[in-house]
């Protein structure tokens, strides 16, 4: 096999790429299985490890790979993306539509059980865009303005969830998913159970929508390592966030398509503040006591990951595994078909 780092700088991923006639699945395996040391070494070090070039065709390999790596995958997800279930543990990595940004994040960093580890796999490779970037968010830390930073490390954080009634048809193309289909259920004790373990408050509002509310640190340590790595959802839910991000992506794609949905995000995030009551919004976000984060603070947050973010093109087949805990995940717009699947462990 053979190792190499995608960005020698930030030494980000670790690439694992098959010698001549290496390139099955099972040679893979059992690289990774004679390996374990080296890719634990470098999962804790740079932050993910990507598999590329081997011939990975369906799901279930991609879930074989997988487990190979680490056999501790869970399928209970209580994030935000409409995901469908594709075998086993994998599933679509997002329905979201292909011109939505998806920002840079880790995984459920505001539940106190974000998973550790998680996998993308390409399916199918896309047109144009649709990378996967992703950010060390130790580096983030490291690089933020300290009186941001101490701001944000003194105060905490809260983010706030509203998805609609299961029966509400009339989305605006910005709802979330229904309660039903983030829980698959419609007992509400469930409901009311699952967010309790999770450390959730959550509301039952007026026409059967559910609030979901948690208050966490916005920074956190690295359980191996002892690093603090930035560690929250500020980029993804503040309401500023989606149109400060659509910004780097026009500057990076330069398509119509960018320079129309960044006008058009600017606008309705203009139209947001003026009439949305911010608690109403699908997502958002304050410090965990309640004032607000200013709108300089999230763009300085934006340059500090779109300065360190990695960003590599899909091939089919490619397998990234990412350490959750210190490196954060993203999507570019795309254009034509594209299929990501994911897989995750506790
Ligand atoms: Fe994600």
């Amino acid at each position: 096999m053979n190792l190499n780092y995608f960005s020698e700088q930030s030494k980000l991923p670790l690439v694992v790429s098959p010698a001549a006639g290496e390139s099955g699945k099972n040679n893979l395996i059992n690289w990774i299985s004679a390996n374990k040391v080296t890719i634990e070494e470098q999962l804790i070090e740079s932050g993910a490890v990507l598999f590329k070039g081997f011939d990975i065709q369906t799901p279930q390999d991609f879930e074989d790979v997988a487990k190979a790596v680490d056999n501790d995958l869970k399928d209970d997800y209580m994030g935000t993306s409409p995901r469908d279930k594709k075998s086993g543990f994998v599933f679509s990595a997002s329905e979201l539509p292909g011109h939505y940004p998806i920002m840079q994040h880790c995984e459920m960093s505001f539940l106190p059980s974000a998973p550790r580890r998680l996998f993308f796999y390409c399916h199918i490779e896309p047109e144009y865009g649709g990378e996967t970037p992703i950010c060390d968010f130790r580096k983030v830390y490291q690089d933020l303005d300290p009186k941001i930073r101490e701001e944000f490390e003194r105060k905490g954080v809260k983010h706030i969830r509203n998805y609609s009634s299961p029966d509400d048809k009339g989305t605006n193309g910005f709802q979330l998913k229904s309660w039903l289909d983030m829980f698959h259920t419609r007992d509400k004790t469930i409901i009311e159970k699952k967010c309790a373990e999770n450390d959730i408050i959550c509301e039952w509002k007026e026409h059967d929508g559910l609030r979901m509310i948690n208050k966490s640190d916005a920074v956190k340590v690295h359980p191996v390592t002892g690093e603090k790595v930035w560690f929250n959802h500020t980029q993804v839910f503040h309401v500023s966030a989606a149109a400060a991000e659509y910004h780097k992506i026009h500057q990076r794609q330069k398509r119509w398509e960018t320079f129309k949905y960044s006008m058009l995000l600017e606008l309705m995030t203009w139209y947001k503040k003026l009439t949305k009551n911010p608690n109403e919004q699908s997502m958002h976000v304050t410090f965990g006591d309640d004032s607000p984060i200013p709108d300089e603070y999230v763009e300085h947050i934006e340059d500090v990951i779109w300065r360190n973010m990695v960003i590599q093109p899909w091939k089919k087949g490619d397998i990234i595994c990412i350490d959750n805990f210190s490196t954060s995940h993203g999507r570019l717009p795309y254009y034509g078909p594209r299929e990501i699947m994911v897989c995750w462990t506790s």
